[in-house]
């Protein structure tokens, strides 16, 4: 069973339930205010099971599409990523709201709201489920973040360890065994 693997239930699924209705709440507020209604962008595959259930509570007439991304290897290219799936329309003059499970050193947020931007976005906000503040290597703002991560390798809702326990619906540490 899956569960064996994990060392201890970090966010269960009830609190990331009551989480996603704030954030979604809060961020439907925002852009009331703002007179704007974001593109959610989510970045595959880790930030899907956050996606749907943050999306049912923002009262917006929202739109969403996903970008694969992934990091180069080697040294020489670190902080740059690779865009695998790009969006499926342009967004020139549109404004972003980026959809990503966890916000480590923060190089992929980094890296891609650049790449937005570059392409046209009016404006670009990150929304993350959770968020190390203690990795961060660039400087990135989380407009909306879920819950504060300790500094381990966590698992489920969408965080994956080499593919597997995506299918978990609460946010687990793995067992340092398997890992290490
Ligand atoms: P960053 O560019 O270092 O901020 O990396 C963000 C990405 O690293 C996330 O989208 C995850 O795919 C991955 N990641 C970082 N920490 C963890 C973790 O604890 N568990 C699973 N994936 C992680």
């Amino acid at each position: 069973m899956l569960e064996n693997d994990v060392k201890k239930v970090l966010f269960s699924e009830e609190e990331i339930r009551q989480r996603c209705k704030a954030l979604g709440e809060q961020i439907t507020k925002d852009y009331n205010e703002m007179g704007k209604v974001p593109l959610l962008v989510a970045l595959l595959k880790g930030s899907v099971p956050f996606l749907c259930e943050l999306m049912k509570y923002i009262d917006l007439p929202i739109e969403v599409d996903f970008m694969i991304v992934s990091s180069y290897d080697g040294t020489e290219s670190v902080g740059e990523v690779h865009v695998v799936k790009d969006l499926s329309r342009s967004i020139r003059g549109t404004s972003i709201l980026i959809v990503e499970d966890i916000v480590d050193t923060g190089r992929t947020l980094h890296s891609i709201s650049n790449l937005l931007l570059h392409k046209g976005a009016s404006d670009v906000k990150i929304v993350s489920l959770l968020d190390k503040p203690e990795r961060r290597v660039v400087d990135v703002t989380v407009d909306y973040a879920g819950f504060p991560c300790p500094n381990e390798f966590v698992i489920g809702f969408g965080l994956d360890f080499n593919e597997k326990y995506r299918n978990l619906g609460y946010v687990g540490v793995l067992k340092e065994e398997l890992y290490k």
